[in-house]
């Protein structure tokens, strides 16, 4: 099976999916790993209930990101690790990650990105007044919310939504497509070898 870490900061949902995928024999891959940046966070419980090894840490704690960065990385090598899931991560990451996982990290996101990358994304697309929103996964760059997009689902805003019922639609087409993507790189029918040699501006045209 394919070896992953999943990184993540709040209630970890999507964790919970990736881990449900596995445990359900629909996903070949292990996590090995789960990183949290918030020690009290809902996902830690998720990831200790599942019987996925944890490691939590307070960035104020270390010097720098990269020092932090530095510790994960070395984890992960440990663990060899072969694909960093971004699933609610809420930290830009340094080239300390970015450079060692190029072409090998990937993160969810709540737009259709380029549109509204960032913080509170369904708030956003609502505020922005688009009729038609969604979900992006894509292979992390040193930037916020960009790099090479690998899946897109898209799904119509209705004239009453809030931010809470859109995200209510959204969350669950999150937990059908991360682990459908990993799947794919998992079982080689999405090959990420093709992205390696590309600067993380250059985009990919599928
Ligand atoms: C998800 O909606 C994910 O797309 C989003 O955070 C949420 C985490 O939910 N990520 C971002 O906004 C990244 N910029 P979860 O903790 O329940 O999986």
């Amino acid at each position: 099976p394919l070896r992953i870490a999943v990184f993540a900061s709040g209630s970890g949902s999507n964790f919970q999916a990736i881990a449900d995928a596995v445990h359900a024999g629909k996903l070949d891959a292990r996590i090995e790993l789960l990183v949290c940046d918030r020690p009290q966070a809902q996902v830690v419980r998720r990831a200790e209930a599942a019987g996925v090894p944890v490691h939590t840490f307070r960035p104020k704690d270390y010097p720098s990101r990269e020092a932090y960065e530095q510790e994960i990385l070395g984890l992960l090598k440990s663990k060899q690790v072969g694909l960093v899931v971004l699933a609610g991560y809420m930290r830009i990451l340094t080239h300390v990650l970015v450079n060692a996982y190029w072409g090998r990290m990937m993160n969810i996101h709540p737009s259709l990105l380029p549109s509204f990358p960032g913080l509170h994304a369904v708030r956003q697309a609502l505020d922005h007044g688009v009729k038609i929103t969604g979900i992006t996964v894509h292979l992390v760059d040193g930037g916020l919310d960009s790099g090479p997009i690998l899946a897109q689902r898209a799904l119509e805003i209705r004239p009453d939504d809030t931010e809470e019922t859109l995200s209510a639609r959204i969350h669950p087409m999150e937990h059908e497509l991360l682990p459908w993507v990993i799947q794919q790189i998992a079982d080689g029918s999405m090959d990420l070898e093709r992205y390696m040699n590309l600067k993380p501006k250059d985009g990919i045209k599928s």
